[in-house]
C-alpha cells in the first residue's frame, strides 16, 4: 500500500524526530558538562576537520611531535610582566588554549603545551569550558619533568556561568586541580559574566540573581585563594558595571580578560584604562583579531586585520609580521596577549614580541584604527545584565 505526505509525516518523520530527539538528550544530559561537548564538536566542524569529540582523538593532524631530545631552552631575553595584587607576575606573553580545531585534540594539546613550555613560554590560558585540562596537565609535566620548574609557569583557567555558585565553584575548583595534576592554579577567572540562554547553575536554581551569583562564585574564589589552592582570581568579559560590583568584596580582582585588538570600539580602551588604574591587569584574548568561528562571519577577523594598509606598512618598517605588530601594540598598551597556536613556529614568532619596541607615532597611529572597527566581530558586554 502507498503512504500519503500525512501518513509519511505521521508514521516516519515524526517518529524519527521523537528518536533523535530522545538520543541526543541522554547524551547530552549523559555528560557532565553538555555545553562543553558542543563547543569542543562545533570548533573544529567550523574550521573543517572532524572533532575529536566524536571521532576520538589522536587522529587531527597540525602539531608535530616533541623531540623526546628538547630539552628547556633559556626564556625570551627581555620579557615583561604585569603585577598582580599580592606580589605575583603574569608573563605579558601566554599562548591560548582554546578555540582553534587543534586546541581539541588531546594529543596535539600535549604537544602544544610542551612545546610552548621548552621554546620559552611560561603563561597557559585555558578553561572548564575548553574540555582539555587533563591534556594540557600531562604537557605541563612533561615539561616539568624536563627542567621546566613548576613555579615560573602561570596556569589559568576559568570557571563557566553554568557551574557559578559557592559550594559549585569550590567543587569545579577542587576538579581543576585534578585534571590538570597541579599542586595550586595560578589564577581562575569567572569566564562571563551570565549564564547563555536555556542553561542555568546550581546558584540560580537557588531563585538567586545574576549579580548574586557572580558574588557567590567570587566569595568561594577569595575562599580557594586564602586556602593557597589559587593565587589569584579574575573576571572575564566583564565590563565597568560588572567589575564594580565586585571590587571591595573578597578577593582583590587580578584580572579582567577581554576581546582586545586595535579594531574595537572605544569604550573596550576605557574599560583597560579603567582596569589599569585600578590595579587590575588586563588579558587581550583574540589580540589577532577573533579567528576561530568562521560559519557565521565569513571572512575572519584576522584576515581583515592582515589586510589593513597601516599594519602592513608598520610591518614592512619594522621586519615583524602584521600578527607580530598587533602583539607588540597590545603588549605596550600594557596588556598581556594569549595568542593560541599549535604551530611551534607561530610560537616562537609570538615569543619574539619582547625583542622589539614600536615607536610613539606608530602607537599613536594604530591606536586610530579603532575607528575603522566596522565588520570586526564585537560582542558588547555592557549590555550582559
Ligand atoms: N575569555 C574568553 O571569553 C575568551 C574568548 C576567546 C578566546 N579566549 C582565549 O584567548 C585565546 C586566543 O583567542 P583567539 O580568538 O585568538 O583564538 P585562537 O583560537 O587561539 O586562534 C588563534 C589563531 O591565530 C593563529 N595564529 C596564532 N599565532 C599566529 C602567528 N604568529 N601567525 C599567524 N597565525 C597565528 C592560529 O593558527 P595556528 O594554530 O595555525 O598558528 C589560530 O588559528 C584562546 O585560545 C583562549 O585561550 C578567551
Amino acid at each position: 500500500m502507498k503512504m500519503g505526505i500525512k501518513d509519511i509525516i505521521v508514521w516516519r518523520i515524526i517518529p524519527g524526530l521523537a528518536v533523535a530527539i530522545a538520543a541526543a538528550a541522554g547524551f547530552f544530559l549523559s555528560h557532565e558538562f553538555p555545553f562543553a561537548f558542543i563547543f569542543a564538536t562545533v570548533v573544529p566542524l567550523s574550521n573543517g576537520v572532524l572533532p575529536p569529540s566524536v571521532v576520538g582523538h589522536g587522529k587531527m593532524r597540525g602539531t608535530p611531535e616533541v623531540p623526546s631530545d628538547l630539552m628547556p631552552l633559556p626564556r625570551p631575553k627581555d620579557e615583561l610582566f604585569l603585577d598582580l595584587p599580592g606580589g605575583g607576575k603574569l608573563p605579558q606573553q601566554g599562548i591560548g588554549m582554546c578555540c582553534r580545531a587543534t586546541a581539541t585534540d588531546d594529543v596535539l594539546v600535549y604537544r602544544t603545551v610542551l612545546w610552548y613550555l621548552l621554546l620559552g613560554g611560561r603563561h597557559i590560558d585555558g578553561a572548564h569550558v575548553y574540555w582539555n585540562h587533563a591534556a594540557i596537565g600531562r604537557g605541563i609535566s612533561e615539561a616539568i619533568r624536563r627542567g621546566v620548574p613548576r613555579e615560573e609557569i602561570f596556569v589559568t583557567t576559568k570557571i563557566f556561568p553554568t557551574h557559578f555558585g559557592f559550594e559549585s565553584t569550590k567543587e569545579n575548583v577542587q576538579n581543576y586541580l585534578r585534571e590538570l595534576g597541579l599542586g595550586y592554579i595560578d589564577m581562575v577567572l569567572l569566564h562571563w559574566p551570565q549564564n547563555f540562554p536555556l542553561l542555568s547553575s546550581p546558584c540560580q536554581k537557588e531563585g538567586k540573581s545574576r549579580s548574586e551569583c557572580r558574588r557567590e562564585t567570587w566569595r568561594a574564589l577569595s575562599n580557594l585563594r586564602e586556602e593557597g589552592l589559587i593565587k589569584n582570581a579574575g573576571v572575564s568579559n566583564f565590563s565597568l558595571k560588572h567589575i564594580k560590583e565586585l571590587e571591595g568584596f573578597g578577593a582583590p580582582i587580578a584580572n579582567n580578560q577581554i576581546s582586545f585588538h586595535p579594531f574595537e570600539p572605544d569604550h573596550v580602551m576605557e574599560t583597560v584604562k579603567y582596569c589599569q588604574s585600578n590595579g587590575i591587569t588586563v588579558t587581550a584574548y583574540s589580540p589577532l583579531g577573533l579567528t576561530s568561528i568562521t560559519i557565521c562571519s565569513g571572512m575572519r577577523d584576522k584576515d581583515r586585520a592582515h589586510a589593513n594598509n597601516l599594519l602592513r606598512e608598520l610591518s614592512s618598517k619594522y621586519g615583524k609580521n602584521v600578527s607580530q605588530i598587533m602583539l607588540r601594540w597590545a603588549v605596550q598598551t600594557g596588556c598581556a596577549v594569549i595568542p593560541g597556536t599549535g604551530n611551534p613556529d607561530h610560537m616562537k614568532e609570538n615569543l619574539s614580541v619582547y625583542e622589539f619596541y614600536l615607536r610613539d607615532e606608530d602607537m599613536d597611529a594604530i591606536n586610530q584604527l579603532k575607528h575603522v572597527a566596522e565588520g570586526f566581530t564585537h560582542v558588547d558586554v555592557r549590555q550582559l545584565e
